[in-house]
């Protein structure tokens, strides 16, 4: 008889990163804030083991996260009888605003479910998520767990530790954008968010303004309407609240000088680089030249995209 090897089973899933297109920041303080799944993804796959080893592997260097979402997991649900190996691909930056943990996490934990033979929900997916988000964070606003695992585009307000959830239909008058990487911050997310708590007093007046222009961009989404003015203001006011380094002032400036706009859409970053830039022009061929001349990377990307799978 010839030695046919069983076909190994394999728990498969995936979730999209995120960016925020307006409210960054203000939504920690409970203010409305619009974000987007976009079309990069991490994959994940739980691969049952003859033993009852656990073992993690991941083609962006740092498996805390993997480990994290496991443990998560097994604690709201059971520990598996089985050992299995978790492994992840992701093409999503890390650190860069594009909510690469929560990504690789939404993957891991639905993949996990998947492996204890849990039927899909989003909503215990995405309580799982938020917990290691919370580890990983600090006191995140929840914004990133919930649009990688329901996709989209969310209308996200987190009120008295509870989330308001809406996703919007897809507005057809919003334009392309691109991708520009001002250099991955040096600071963590969690570090950019203690640095705007940690002064407060001086920054209210500001997140409260940014409360209101995600507040204008997001009726304006829901009319079919694209006012590139608001993100220009939320860049603005970004910058006021010190989450922006010179360098992504720069790429900024000279997207401006040919009639565009930029913004940040993650947590910033001022020691090096801000992370991804989000960049809309009229004429995004003027934008790809002078961004190529500049020796600066950019891509093209597409927002609203499916959530976990
Ligand atoms: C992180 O993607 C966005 C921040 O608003 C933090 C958060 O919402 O948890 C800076």
């Amino acid at each position: 008889m010839p030695n046919r090897k069983r076909p190994q089973m394999k728990f498969k899933s995936s979730a999209p990163g995120k960016l925020i297109i307006s409210g960054e920041h203000a939504v920690v303080y409970g203010y409305p804030a619009l974000s987007a799944a976009v079309s990069l993804r991490a994959s994940a796959e739980a691969i049952p083991r003859e033993d009852k080893k656990q073992t993690f592997k991941s083609n962006i260097a740092d498996v805390a996260v993997l480990k994290l979402a496991a443990e998560k997991t097994f604690s709201a649900f059971r520990q598996p009888e089985q050992g299995f190996s978790l492994r992840v691909r992701s093409d999503i930056p890390v650190g860069s605003g594009l909510g690469s943990s929560a990504s690789v996490s939404a993957a891991c934990v639905s993949s996990l479910l998947k492996f204890l033979g849990k039927k899909k929900n989003k909503e215990a997916l995405n309580k799982i998520v938020y917990e290691t988000e919370k580890e990983v964070h600090a006191n995140p606003s929840g914004i990133d767990n919930t649009t990688v695992v329901y996709g989209g585009f969310i209308k996200f307000k987190k009120i008295n530790d509870k989330f308001k959830i809406r996703q919007l239909r897809k507005n057809r008058f919003l334009p392309e954008f691109i991708l520009v990487q001002s250099g991955q911050p040096k600071e963590t997310t969690k570090e950019m968010v203690l640095m705007v708590r940690a002064n407060i007093d001086k920054n209210k007046q500001i997140l409260a303004k940014i409360g209101k222009v995600a507040k204008e961009f997001i009726s304006d989404f829901e009319e079919e309407k694209f006012n590139p003015e608001l993100l220009r203001e939320n860049q603005r006011l970004l910058e006021r609240l010190g989450v922006v380094g010179k360098r992504a002032q720069k790429i900024i400036h000279l997207v401006e000088g040919v009639g565009g706009v930029a913004k940040v859409c993650g947590a910033g970053g001022v020691k090096a680089g801000s992370g991804i830039l989000l960049i809309y022009c009229k004429d995004l061929n003027e934008i790809k030249l002078l961004l190529k001349k500049e020796g600066l990377d950019f891509f093209s990307v597409s927002l609203g995209k499916e959530g976990v799978r």
